[in-house]
């Protein structure tokens, strides 16, 4: 068994810190015992025990890495140097120990998460944020099955906007460097303000994943996350136009952005209608002729949502038409 300084900074990190940033109690105790453990039996096992690498604090590494070390003091990972378990050695809560790599400026003796496989570049931030609520799906999502690990959508280093990705501009550029076909789908003449920047895929989307098929976000109750913008779509409604609700919002709209008005899937509201409400059954509703409540041949028919009104669901109507 060989150390690695991976596996010193698992027994090593102590609990953090700050708002929703882990640990739970009795680990770090645990931890700690474990690496007690672990080093004994290296040094019996072993004869020779391999000397722990060490840790050598950011102000040695600011003293190679000036421009670095004074850029990061607009990171939010300062916070972590400056207070909590990390205090003083932030950088190599990261990248490690470093006190062989500080003398020895050599980069074969550091980690650079960006070298390492995405699934254990991932393990170096999961250390401190795998508690959050946010990253409750992340191993089970689709990025993190496919080798793409927090360090290709977080830039760490840089201006924290890289970093937080909060700006709907710079994750849509993030997003769309990858998934080419959905930003085209954006381009369309009907289409969420992307292109534009109000608007971004995680405004729908939940990147580290969810229990939602294609990892939507969902708003409290579970309910699709695009009630939190449309909330009019809501209900409960008395009078539930069944779809709404089954088969949800992309039963009739292309979120994506379309060709048609209002984002429909058909060029024509009446299409949309037709595909479901066919002049069939015993009780046809719409119709060439008599007794057809609706004379499909008339014009006057043609633009059901003219008196349906309220095609997502009324209060008052059945038919809703108010
Ligand atoms: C004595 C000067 C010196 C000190 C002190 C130093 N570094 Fe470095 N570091 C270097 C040099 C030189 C390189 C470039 C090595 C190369 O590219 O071969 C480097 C490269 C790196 C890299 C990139 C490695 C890679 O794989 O590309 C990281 C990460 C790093 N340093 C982190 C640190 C951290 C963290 C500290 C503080 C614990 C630190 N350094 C302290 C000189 C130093
Ligand atoms: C939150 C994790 C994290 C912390 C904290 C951190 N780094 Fe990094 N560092 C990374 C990652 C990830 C990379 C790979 C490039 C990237 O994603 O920005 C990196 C890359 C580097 C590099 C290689 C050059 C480069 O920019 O690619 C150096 C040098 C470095 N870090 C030094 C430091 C020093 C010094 C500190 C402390 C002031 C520090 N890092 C703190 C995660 C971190
Ligand atoms: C030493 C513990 C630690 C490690 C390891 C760590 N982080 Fe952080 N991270 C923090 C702290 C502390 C903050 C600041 C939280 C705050 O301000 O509430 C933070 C903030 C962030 C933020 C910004 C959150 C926001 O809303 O502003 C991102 C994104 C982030 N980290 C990503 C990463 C990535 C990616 C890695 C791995 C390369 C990583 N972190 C590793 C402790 C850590
Ligand atoms: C596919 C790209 C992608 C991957 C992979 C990814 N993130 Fe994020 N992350 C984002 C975006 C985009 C945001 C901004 C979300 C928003 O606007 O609400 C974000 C936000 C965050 C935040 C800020 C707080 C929050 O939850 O909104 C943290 C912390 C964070 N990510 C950590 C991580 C960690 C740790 C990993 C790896 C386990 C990771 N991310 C993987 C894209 C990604
Ligand atoms: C480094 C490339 C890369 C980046 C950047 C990236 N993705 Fe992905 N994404 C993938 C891969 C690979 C898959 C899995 C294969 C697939 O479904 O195409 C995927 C799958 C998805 C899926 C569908 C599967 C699911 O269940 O989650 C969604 C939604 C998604 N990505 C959204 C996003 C969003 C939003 C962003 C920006 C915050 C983003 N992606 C950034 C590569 C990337
Ligand atoms: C208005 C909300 C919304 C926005 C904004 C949005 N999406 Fe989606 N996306 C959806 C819905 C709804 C689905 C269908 C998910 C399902 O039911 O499986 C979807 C599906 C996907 C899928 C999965 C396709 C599949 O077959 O599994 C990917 C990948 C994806 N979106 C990527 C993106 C990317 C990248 C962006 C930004 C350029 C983006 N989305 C913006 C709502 C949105
Ligand atoms: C972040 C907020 C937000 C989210 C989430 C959101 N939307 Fe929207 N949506 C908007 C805004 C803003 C408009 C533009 C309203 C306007 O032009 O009056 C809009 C417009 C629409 C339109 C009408 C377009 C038109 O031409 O009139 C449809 C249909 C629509 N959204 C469906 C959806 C669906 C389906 C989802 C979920 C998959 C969703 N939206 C999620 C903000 C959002
Ligand atoms: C049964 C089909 C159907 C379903 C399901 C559906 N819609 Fe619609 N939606 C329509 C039609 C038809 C229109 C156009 C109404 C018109 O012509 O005035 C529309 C228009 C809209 C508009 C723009 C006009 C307005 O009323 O604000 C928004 C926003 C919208 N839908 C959001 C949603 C959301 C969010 C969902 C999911 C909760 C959803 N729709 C589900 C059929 C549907
Ligand atoms: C995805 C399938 C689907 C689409 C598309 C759809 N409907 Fe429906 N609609 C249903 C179902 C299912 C019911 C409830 C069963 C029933 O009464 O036939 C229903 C019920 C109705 C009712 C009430 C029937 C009653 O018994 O009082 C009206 C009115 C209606 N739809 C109008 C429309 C209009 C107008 C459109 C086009 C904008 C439309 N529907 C699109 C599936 C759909
Ligand atoms: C000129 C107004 C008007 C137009 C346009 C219209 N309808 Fe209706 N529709 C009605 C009225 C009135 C009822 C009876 C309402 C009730 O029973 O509450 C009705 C009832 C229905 C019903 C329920 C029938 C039943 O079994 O009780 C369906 C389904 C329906 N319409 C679909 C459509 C479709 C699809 C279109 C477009 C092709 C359309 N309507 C256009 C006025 C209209």
């Amino acid at each position: 068994m060989r150390w690695s300084p991976r596996s010193a900074i698992a027994t090593h990190t102590p609990p953090p810190l700050t708002r929703g940033l882990h640990l739970r109690g009795p680990r770090p105790i645990l931890a700690s015992a474990a690496a007690t453990l672990l080093f004994s039996w290296l040094a019996s096992s072993q004869g020779q025990a391999q000397k722990p690498a060490e840790y050598a604090g950011s102000e040695i590494c600011a003293a190679c890495h000036a421009e670095l070390v004074k850029n990061f003091r607009r990171n939010p990972h300062q916070r972590a140097d400056t207070r909590g378990p990390w205090k003083g050695r932030a950088c190599e809560a990261c990248h490690g120990p470093g006190a062989k790599h500080a003398e020895s400026g050599a980069a074969a003796d550091i980690l650079n998460p960006a070298k390492l496989a995405p699934a254990r570049a991932e393990q170096t931030c999961l250390e401190c944020h795998g508690a959050e609520i946010s990253q409750r799906w992340h191993a089970a999502s689709a990025h993190s099955r496919n080798q793409v690990a927090c360090t290709a959508c977080h830039t760490v280093h840089g201006q924290p906007q890289q970093l937080t990705l909060k700006a709907p501009a710079a994750a849509n550029r993030l997003c769309s460097s990858c998934h080419v076909a959905e930003w085209a789908e954006f381009q369309r003449p009907h289409a969420h303000a992307l292109r534009e920047g109000a608007m971004s895929c995680a405004d729908c989307h939940d990147p580290h994943g969810g229990k939602q098929s294609g990892s939507l976000r969902i708003v409290s109750a579970n309910e699709p996350g695009c009630l939190r913008c449309h909330a009019d779509k809501r209900g409960p409604f008395p009078f539930e136009h069944p779809p709404v609700r089954l088969e949800g919002c992309k039963a009739c709209h292309e979120p994506h952005g379309s060709r048609n008005p209002r984002m429909l899937t058909r060029a024509e509201v009446r299409f949309l209608c037709l595909e479901c409400h066919s002049n069939v059954g015993s009780r046809p509703a719409l119709g060439g002729t008599p007794p057809a409540l609706h004379d499909l041949q008339s014009p006057r028919y043609r633009n059901c949502t003219i008196c349906h009104t309220r095609i997502h669901g009324s209060f008052v109507s059945r038919g809703f038409m108010r």
